[in-house]
């Protein structure tokens, strides 16, 4: 690690929950690598908190691994980077229970994810489910980050964590830095393949092109792309008129570089039927080096472990310090 003191702090979570997509890499990870620059980044695997829906003991392993490999191999350097994986840092499941009891119940009730999940798993409406948010707290409170990239659906998370942050701070004296959510200079925004009024999501695999998936099939997914059904059949941008041929335009500009007016250009006259086929070859070849870097990886499991092992050295020294200072706060007793 360089010496990063005066640097700002950043710190994101991913749940280790499935696949990564083409959306999550050209709307998102793909400017990550660049962010190692400018801030002090740590990145973890919020795999305590897939626990909240069942999980298939082997599957979450599985894509704990893979999603590391993946970062990796999109461009987080764990030089650069602190990766861990955040059940290897015990601090956050302590300071979880915690700031549990510095959350209120009607706080919790009023989050819109809970809602939503308590709705999509009527079955399985855990306790763990309704005190997401403080583990989540936890996971940026202990590194005293500046900032928090996340997307629309965890802004009211890292709200309740600044309210939470600002009790504790007002009850004890300074603790916790206050952190900003950071609105991340977006990417293309990446729409299904086969339903253009919706993002890309791993809950629609069709319309969905997975990080790993074959160059074959790839191809076989934008082929049966949905286009529009304008009787111009001409590769124009236009979102309104033309949702699905302006959102594999908008795939293609973030593959090649190109312009919209250039893409325009280059298949006047042609027709959808040259233009699909066309995407599917520039998102292969974006695809292609993440991929063959991620299996390698793979392979490599002493390497992975050497990273993740690293990772939460790293971050423990970190996590650990700011808990020490919560627990001497609140009254606990030094071991
Ligand atoms: N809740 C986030 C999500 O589902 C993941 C997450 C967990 C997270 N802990 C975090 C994100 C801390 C940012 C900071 O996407």
């Amino acid at each position: 690690m360089s010496e990063t003191t005066e640097k700002k702090v950043m710190l994101s979570g991913i749940q280790p929950s499935g696949a990564l997509h083409l959306g999550n890499y050209l709307g998102a990870i793909k400017n990550w690598g660049a962010r190692s620059e400018e801030f002090e980044c740590f990145y973890f695997l919020a795999d305590l908190h897939t626990l909240t829906v069942r999980q298939v003991p082997a599957e979450l392993r599985r894509h704990t691994l893979e999603l590391l490999a993946s970062y990796i191999a999109c461009g987080l350097d764990p030089e650069k980077n602190t990766l861990f994986i955040q059940s290897h840092v015990p601090q956050h499941a302590e300071l979880g229970w915690v700031l549990d009891c510095y959350t209120m119940f009607g706080e919790l009730s009023r989050m819109t994810q809970f809602k939503d999940k308590s709705a999509k798993h009527a079955d399985n409406i855990n306790a763990g489910l309704f005190t997401y948010p403080c583990l989540m707290a936890a996971d940026i409170l202990l590194y005293q980050p500046d900032y928090v990239p996340v997307g629309e659906d965890q802004k009211q998370h890292v709200e309740l964590t600044r309210n939470v942050a600002q009790r504790f701070n007002n009850l004890y004296g300074e603790t916790f830095k206050v952190p900003e959510p950071y609105i991340p200079k977006t990417g293309a925004r990446v729409m299904s393949l086969n339903d253009p009024a919706s993002k890309m999501s791993k809950s629609i695999p069709e319309g969905c092109v997975f990080l790993l998936d074959k160059p074959e099939e790839i191809q076989r997914k934008f082929k049966r792309a949905v286009t529009d059904s304008d009787t111009e059949r001409c590769v124009r941008y236009d979102p309104a008129a033309k949702p699905g041929v302006s959102n594999l335009m908008s795939i293609y500009a973030a593959c090649t570089g190109r312009s919209y007016a250039e893409i325009e250009a280059e298949f006047d006259g042609q027709g959808y039927g040259a233009f699909k086929p066309a995407v599917g070859d520039a998102v292969i070849e974006t695809l292609r080096p993440i991929r063959e870097e991620t299996q390698r990886l793979l392979a490599d499991k002493a390497y992975l472990e050497g990273v993740y092992r690293a990772g939460a050295e790293r971050a423990g020294a970190v996590a650990n310090k700011t808990l020490r200072k919560v627990y001497k706060k609140v009254g606990l007793l030094p071991r």
